[in-house]
């Protein structure tokens, strides 16, 4: 069973990602560390980030794993663990580099599937119930308003790094949002069949109580 979550930056969705997956013994899969990663990667080799068939040739060449470690997610690129690496802004800032290629599109897609075929997934991303996993036995959009998503990310930011404020936050946020869902390819966008959830007002355990009914319900059908 593949379960696709999709939305934008801030809205909840990994967190949520990762107690279904934990909940229901399925394997967690985070896209958006997949394309971090190889941003990471390809900042570190100094490739010019502008130029499609480099890095689609470099990403040819790349081990991507994913590791549970401790009761968390680790990501690894050839080997290197860069689970802490791939939150740095410079590589937030490179990512749209990267996922706005379809030669790299194509590949991550690819990988992404065959991750997904040894069992029992959940999915987070942009494109999953989209363009990853179509086929997908139930999909989500998590969304919130910007200002709800900026405050979380604002106060999840706020004890590492003390002099990011508030107005910086949900500029970002609004640069990211605009990448995300403008892109050519694969642009973030809610599907029809997907089931949309407004997580302004709502508490992690209410968005968790709703998605897990949802699953259930076809889990019975
Ligand atoms: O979910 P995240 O913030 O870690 O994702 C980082 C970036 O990666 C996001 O701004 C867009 C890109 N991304 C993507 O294009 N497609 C995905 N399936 C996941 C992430």
């Amino acid at each position: 069973m593949i379960i696709a979550i999709d939305g934008p930056a801030g809205s909840g969705k990994s967190t949520i990602a990762k107690m279904l997956a934990k909940r229901l013994g399925f394997k967690y899969l985070d896209t958006g560390a997949m394309y971090r990663a190889f941003t990471w990667k390809a900042m570190q080799l100094s490739v010019n980030l502008e130029d499609e068939d480099a890095l689609c040739h470099l990403l040819d060449q790349t081990i991507i794993e994913f590791q549970c470690k401790d009761e968390s997610l680790h990501i690894c690129i050839d080997g290197i663990n860069v689970t802490r690496e791939i939150r740095l802004p410079s590589v937030t800032n490179n990512i749209h580099y990267i996922s706005n290629k379809s030669g790299i599109r194509q590949r991550m897609v690819r990988f992404q599937q065959e991750l997904a075929a040894k069992g029992n997934v959940v999915a987070e991303g942009r494109d999953m119930g989209t363009v990853v996993f179509p086929q997908a036995e139930k999909k989500f959009f998590l969304d919130a308003d910007i200002e709800e998503r900026a405050k979380r990310r604002y106060v999840e930011f706020k004890p590492s790094n003390g002099k990011v404020s508030y107005d910086d936050v949900i500029k970002d946020i609004e640069i990211r949002d605009k990448r995300d869902t403008t892109r050519i390819d694969s642009p973030l966008t809610k599907g029809i069949d997907s089931v949309y959830i407004n997580t302004t007002r709502l508490t992690i355990e209410e968005v968790f109580t709703m998605i897990l009914k949802e699953i259930e319900s076809i889990v019975r059908k």
